[in-house]
């Protein structure tokens, strides 16, 4: 089988290593990849929006299964616009409708749909510009802290949670007034939920699911989890208080009726679901859906795939998953990233790696690098997402850490507490 996949980050450089173990995967493609996955895989320089480049890629190739990294072009319906082309049905696209895409790409349409599935989440009010009295109605009934979260996509940071209700009035018009754009036309309002969160995952095909290994991410850039949000320092799997019985309801509560849900509203969906949840005293509860996997997640969620990943998505389109009985690796995974100084705010780019070739006992996936005349630079805010394994998550980042400290680069920061909270 011939795979493109789209992204250029450290869950793309983690799905292709795990792609590229597969005996099924005679050639893999990765637009436009990076240079990590350029080491494993062809790298083709488009964007992973642009519909109609990937489509001569795809016929120039002769590509049969196209594995989608990020949410934009899901969101955008890059699963319609191969559906909807005769020529390319035979081609397998790992990824749901726009439609069904709205799970991530609208809030309002995620909090309706568990609405109406009897999903447990936080109780919620929608505003827009014709109902702000009711909306400050709402704010007014829910007590302390209040959860603003812009209905589109807003590049992670559409979410503001604020202590004072006056405050949380005046933002709430901030963003009805455009502070995110298009994306807070509208504003979902939330209560507040108190717990520890994690993400699970599944692949499915609509009807029928897979559970992959559980993790749970380090949002936040300082140590205790403080300070701003970022696309994640770090990420463990498996997460300990994720036992029989929370997983039994996790399952029950959450990832069947999504799953039935899906189906019995006839959305078009194959591939990720990832389930953002909150443990409130032992009970889940769904933060947001994404319908791609999460980063740096899959830096630990894949290496503890033991099954191959080719068999499970080209199933998933075949919609045959009912016969996949996924099998782990016992072995926990902890990945920590390097970042560059000053990330997520202003950073700079361009300062060169050292380190890489030297041997350990990791995966060092790339995230934000670029490659010049043989060397590797940094090119982004996130660089590289260091990956072990270990007899528990400990153990796991004791090894991510001493593959951390080989590493470097001018103002190279990371976390060195994950796991902090699970001890
Ligand atoms: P989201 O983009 O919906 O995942 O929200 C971003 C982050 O805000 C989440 O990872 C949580 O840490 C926090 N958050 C979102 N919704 C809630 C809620 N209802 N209660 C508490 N924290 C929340
Ligand atoms: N690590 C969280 C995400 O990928 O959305």
């Amino acid at each position: 089988m011939k795979i493109l996949v789209l992204g250029s980050g450290g869950r793309e450089h983690a799905i292709t290593w795990k792609l590229s173990q597969s005996k099924k995967a005679d050639k893999i493609f990765v637009a436009p990849g990076n240079p990590g996955t350029g080491e494993i895989a062809t790298n083709i320089a488009i964007s992973v929006n642009d519909f109609d480049a990937i489509a001569d890629e795809v016929r120039k190739n002769n590509i049969d299964m196209i594995v989608v990294g990020p949410e934009d072009p899901l969101v955008n319906g890059i699963w319609d616009y191969f559906n909807n082309r005769p020529e390319f049905a035979q081609l397998k696209v790992v990824g749901p409708s726009k439609y069904a895409a709205q799970l991530e790409g609208s809030k309002d349409f995620a909090k309706e749909f568990m609405q109406k599935f009897n999903i447990p989440t936080a109780g919620y009010f929608t505003a827009n510009k014709d109902n702000i009295e009711d909306a400050i109605l709402f704010l007014k009934k829910v007590s302390s802290p209040y959860v603003l979260k812009a209905d589109g996509l807003a590049a992670g940071k559409g979410v503001l949670i604020i202590e004072d209700l006056n405050e949380a009035i005046s933002e709430l018009k901030n963003m009805l007034d455009g502070k995110f754009g298009e994306a807070s036309t509208k504003v979902v309002i939330e209560e507040f939920l108190d717990g520890v969160e994690l993400s699970v995952f599944v692949i499915t095909d609509g009807k029928d699911y897979v559970l992959l290994p559980e993790a749970k991410d380090y949002k936040r850039i300082g140590e205790n989890n403080t300070g701003l949000n970022t696309g994640g320092m770090g990420a463990v799997s498996p997460v300990p208080f994720f036992d029989k019985d929370f997983r039994e309801k996790v399952v029950s509560k959450i990832v069947e009726p999504t799953i039935n849900g899906l189906y019995s509203e006839k959305m078009d969906y194959v591939g990720f679901v990832f389930f953002g949840l909150i443990n409130v005293k032992g009970e889940p509860f769904v933060i947001e859906y994404n319908v791609r996997m999460g980063d740096p997640e899959t830096e630990v969620v894949l290496p503890r795939l033991k099954s191959d990943l080719v068999e499970i998505l080209d199933a998933a389109c075949n919609s045959k998953l009912r016969d996949i009985i996924p099998e782990y690796h016992s072995d926990a995974a902890a990945t920590v990233m390097l970042v560059s100084g000053g990330y997520p705010e202003d950073y700079q780019k361009g300062k060169k790696i050292q380190g890489l070739d030297i041997q350990n006992q990791s995966v060092v996936f790339h995230a934000g690098t670029t490659l010049k005349d043989d060397d590797i630079f940094t090119n982004g805010g996130r660089v590289l997402a260091v990956s072990s394994y270990g007899l528990d998550i400990f153990k796991a980042l004791e090894k991510s850490y001493n593959t951390a400290k080989q590493i470097s680069f001018e103002n190279m920061y990371y976390r060195k507490d994950l796991g902090f909270d699970l001890k």
